[in-house]
C-alpha cells in the first residue's frame, strides 16, 4: 500500500487547545494529590509531553512499551509487555497515557495488568479515541477527541513506524494498485 495524502483532521492549534482543557480537568480532578503519568510508547510520547506541561498538580512521568499492531494497519489481538515500568507504582495514582484506543485490546490489558500491582488509583486519558471499533470494553477517564473509523497518522501516530513527526492529525489516503486514490 502506499499513501497518497494525509488529509488534516485535527490542526496542532485544535488538539494543543484540547490538551491544555484536558490538563486543566486532569489539575482539578487530582489536586495537591502526586500523579504518575504512564506513558505508552511509542505513540503517546507527544501527547503526554504537551500534557504534563498542562498539569498543575505533582506529576512524575514513567514509560512502558506495549506491543499490539503489527506492521499493517489492523489489530494482531496480541498483546505483549515490550518494555515494562522502571519503578513500583505500589500506592500511586497512576494515570495511563494512551494515543489511541481502537479495539481496546491493549488497554483492557494493561489496565488489568497495572490494576495487580497495587496502585492507589489507575486512570486512563486518551489522545484520540475509535468508540466504532470496539470490540472489549474499556472505561476512559479523559478523552481529547471521538474520531471516526479512519486510519490516522501524525502527533505521535504512525502508519509502519513513519509520520509520528506530524504536529497535526490526519487522515490517511491510500493509493491502489490502479493509481485510485481510496481512504
Ligand atoms: P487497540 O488495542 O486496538 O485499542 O490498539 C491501540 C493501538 O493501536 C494504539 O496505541 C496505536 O498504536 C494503534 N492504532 C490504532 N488505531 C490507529 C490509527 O488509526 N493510527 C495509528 N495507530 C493506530
Ligand atoms: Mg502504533
Amino acid at each position: 500500500m502506499k499513501i497518497k495524502q494525509i488529509k488534516v483532521h485535527l490542526s496542532e492549534e485544535e488538539i494543543e487547545a484540547r490538551i491544555k482543557e484536558l490538563g486543566a480537568q486532569i489539575s482539578a480532578e487530582y489536586g495537591d494529590e502526586p500523579v504518575c503519568l504512564v506513558c505508552i510508547l511509542k505513540g503517546s510520547v507527544f501527547f503526554t509531553c504537551e500534557l504534563a506541561k498542562r498539569i498543575t498538580s505533582p506529576v512524575e512521568i514513567e514509560f512502558m512499551s506495549v506491543s499490539s499492531y503489527g506492521a499493517g494497519t489492523s489489530s494482531s489481538g496480541v498483546v505483549k509487555i515490550v518494555q515494562d515500568l522502571s519503578t513500583s507504582i505500589e500506592g500511586k495514582n497512576v494515570l495511563v497515557i494512551e494515543d489511541i484506543i481502537d479495539s481496546g485490546r491493549t488497554l483492557s490489558y494493561l489496565l488489568q495488568n497495572l490494576k495487580t500491582r497495587n496502585p492507589k488509583s489507575v486512570k486512563l486519558c486518551t489522545l484520540l479515541d475509535k468508540p466504532e471499533r470496539r470490540v472489549v470494553e474499556v472505561a476512559v477517564d479523559y478523552v481529547g477527541f471521538v474520531i471516526p473509523d479512519e486510519f490516522v497518522v501524525g502527533y505521535g501516530l504512525d502508519y509502519d513506524q513513519r509520520y509520528r513527526n506530524l504536529p497535526y492529525i490526519g487522515f490517511v489516503e491510500i493509493e491502489d494498485e490502479e493509481g485510485e486514490a481510496s481512504e
